[in-house]
């Protein structure tokens, strides 16, 4: 996992690297937006180095703007939070490359046990005598995907009584499988099963529990799968599943025209001359491939923003570069081609993206590849077209979270007042 910091902007013969850059104050905004529809503590998902933008810098947003919990797919993300001064809980989920229970345990990271097997292995491996090791147990409410079988639910609960002395029950948690549809009905299957999982934990003895079903949809729509948090990734980085609620974009990816040059019509582009100019033009080549996570097979309309003018792709998507027509401009080698950001205009958002790519917003972000610069914008980036601005102070967010006995507490308290006064000023349903 790489915890972005911010990085210079490289300038070398006035082109810049392909960038992509973090909204802090865009994150914080989200967190607020979410906190109206929802009394429930909120746990950011930062899993997949914060969808793609940077674990650490969302996280920080987050947690300054009043989520308690970080959520990761791996204990050893976890850790490397901690490594980097993150005091808030941390859930971590899946494993895959398994746990290390007593490095878990001294990291206080929860785990969430998705199987009989996985809690006897826990239990064989966690040591009598060091900090019990803090588990949720995962029930499978209906995604088949991970968590428990119901039917199993008995024989979970007997392993983890046999298993008291290493491990601590704290939660019990689902994951559902229908809530992008927002529609409450949807969902209700699953929150009769964890309502029945849980009830059968405190039946066994174990609690108090913090119980858990709702991730953005749910959180956003359907107030009767909060039980005590929702797990919000998506949403923080300004990507609504359910499609009711515009978030705030929270990622810009931009980079440079190389070449550009003025063509006839008749002119075929790129590999295999897929597309062949239908009028004298001009052409820019821009730095930026499909080793750099733009997808290659795309539908009609996909463009990029050049000096606030859409310039639609032409031709083939190679490795390392796009060809934009940029019509009847010549755009000078060193122009800053904005691929998608926040901005709206000319500027496609990550959701259009996903639209030109056939597929979903959370593809495009964590898809962007290793060699794109990391930055974080500042809120100058973050201006509302009514040219309101974030009262999120970006240095401030990306302190938040870190330092021991900082008193995590306050600071959500704190982060709580000021998400209630963002929301007020930008009103309910963020940028344009
Ligand atoms: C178990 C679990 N909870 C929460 C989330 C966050 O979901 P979302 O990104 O829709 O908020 C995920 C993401 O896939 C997940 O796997």
């Amino acid at each position: 996992m790489t915890l972005t910091a911010p990085v210079a902007r490289l300038t070398l013969s006035r082109l810049h690297a392909p960038m992509l850059e973090t909204i802090p104050a865009a994150v914080a905004a989200n967190v607020a937006r979410i906190r109206q529809s929802t009394n429930a503590r909120i746990m950011a998902v930062v899993k997949a180095d914060g969808y793609g933008l940077g674990a650490l810098a969302v996280a920080g947003a987050a947690l300054a703007a009043g989520a308690e919990w970080l959520g990761v797919t791996d204990a050893a993300d976890g850790g490397a939070l901690r490594a980097a001064g993150i005091e808030a809980p941390i859930l971590a989920w899946l494993n895959p490359s398994g746990v290390d229970a007593a490095q878990a345990a001294a990291d206080r990271i929860d785990i969430a046990v998705g199987s009989v097997d996985e809690l006897r292995q826990l239990a064989a491996d966690a040591v009598p005598g060091a900090p019990l090791l803090r588990v949720h147990l995962h029930l499978d409410t209906g995604m088949t995907r991970g968590g428990v079988p119901l039917d199993d639910w008995a024989e979970l609960l007997r392993v983890a009584r046999g298993a008291r002395d290493r491990i601590d029950v704290v939660g019990v948690m689902g994951h559902l499988p229908d809530a992008d549809r927002a529609d409450p009905a949807a969902n209700a299957p699953a929150v009769q099963r964890l309502r029945h999982g849980r009830d059968a934990v405190l039946r066994a003895g174990f609690g108090p529990l913090l119980v858990h079903l709702a991730a953005t949809s749910g959180a956003l729509t359907d107030p009767a799968t909060h039980f005590d948090l929702v797990r919000v990734g998506a949403g923080l980085v300004g990507i609504d599943p359910s499609e009711t609620v515009a978030l705030h974009g929270a990622a810009r990816l931009s980079a440079s025209v190389v070449h550009s040059t003025a063509v006839a019509a008749g002119t075929p582009v790129g590999y295999g001359g897929a597309y062949t100019t239908d009028r004298a033009t001009h052409l820019a080549v821009i730095g930026v491939g499909y080793a750099d996570g733009i997808p290659r097979e795309l539908a009609t309309g996909a463009a990029m923003a050049i000096d606030g003018i859409r310039c639609p792709l032409v031709g083939r998507v190679s490795m390392d570069q796009i060809v934009v027509d940029t019509g009847d401009r010549h755009v000078p080698r060193g122009a800053t081609a904005v691929v998608f950001g926040p901005e709206g205009g000319a500027v496609p958002s990550v959701q259009e993206w996903a639209r030109w790519a056939g597929s979903i917003p959370h593809t495009i972000v964590t898809g962007i590849g290793a060699r794109v610069q990391r930055g974080i914008a500042g809120d100058l980036a973050h201006r509302r077209t009514d040219g309101e601005r974030s009262s999120f102070v970006t240095e401030d967010l990306l302190r938040c979270g870190r330092g021991r006995g900082q008193g995590q507490a306050a600071r959500g308290q704190a982060a709580r007042g000021q998400a209630a006064r963002e929301h007020a000023a930008h009103g309910p349903e963020g940028l344009a």
